[in-house]
C-alpha cells in the first residue's frame, strides 16, 4: 500500500488535475472529499462563497481511506473568497489530531489571488507547518507554466524537510 495520501476537493476540475499528477509522480493515493449538497451552478457558487466565507465546515461523505495507514498526507484546496473551500475546512477539522501524525504538504489553486494567504491558513488550521507547498493560479495550470515549481514541491516532499526548512518562495504572494 502507499504510503501518501493526496486529499483534496475539486469544484471545476484544476485542483483534481494537480492532485492527480502529484500522485502520480509520488505513487500516492488519492481521496477526493464530497460534500453533502451541490457546489455546482450558480447556487453552487453562492454557497461555496458563502461557506468560505463565513467559516463553514459541511458534512463530508465518509472518506476510502484511513488516515493512519499512511505517513504522508498531502492535502489540496481550490481557493473560495481569498480562503479554504469549504469542505477542506471540514476534512482538516475533523483529522486535525491524525494530521499531527502524519508529514504534512498543501497545494492549492486560485483564478489569480489569495495564495499566500491560504496557505498560511491551511497550514494554521492543520496545526503544524508543511514540509511542502504549492500553490498554482489556473491559467498556469491550463498552460502547464509550472514545472519547476511542481519539481521543487516533489523534492521537498521527498526530503521531508524539517518544517522550518521550506523553500522560501515557494508559495508566491
Ligand atoms: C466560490 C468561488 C470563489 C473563488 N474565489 C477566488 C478567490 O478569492 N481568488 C482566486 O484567485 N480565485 C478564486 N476562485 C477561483 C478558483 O480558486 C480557481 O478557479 C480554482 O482553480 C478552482 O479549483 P477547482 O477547479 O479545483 O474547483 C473562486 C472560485 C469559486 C468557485
Amino acid at each position: 500500500m502507499s504510503r501518501i495520501l493526496v486529499v483534496y476537493f475539486s469544484r471545476s476540475g484544476n485542483t483534481r488535475r494537480l492532485a492527480i499528477e502529484i500522485a502520480e509522480a509520488c505513487g500516492a493515493d488519492l481521496e477526493e472529499l464530497v460534500p453533502a449538497g451541490s457546489r455546482e451552478g450558480v447556487r453552487g457558487y453562492l454557497r461555496a462563497s458563502l461557506e468560505a466565507l463565513l467559516g463553514l465546515s459541511p458534512t463530508l461523505q465518509p472518506l476510502h481511506h484511513r488516515l493512519q495507514d499512511y505517513e504522508t498526507v498531502i492535502i489540496g484546496t481550490p481557493i473560495w473568497v481569498w480562503n479554504i473551500a469549504s469542505p477542506v475546512r471540514s476534512f482538516v477539522r475533523a483529522h486535525r489530531a491524525a494530521l499531527q501524525q502524519v508529514t504534512l504538504a498543501l497545494f492549492c489553486t486560485c483564478g489569480r489571488s489569495g495564495r499566500h494567504k491560504v496557505i498560511e491558513d491551511l497550514h494554521r488550521l492543520c496545526g503544524r507547518a508543511p514540509v511542502a507547498a504549492l500553490a498554482l493560479t489556473a491559467d498556469e495550470i491550463a498552460s502547464r507554466a509550472y514545472d519547476a515549481r511542481m519539481l521543487r514541491f516533489l523534492r521537498d516532499l521527498k526530503r521531508r524537510r524539517t518544517p522550518s526548512m521550506v523553500a522560501p518562495g515557494a508559495v508566491p504572494a
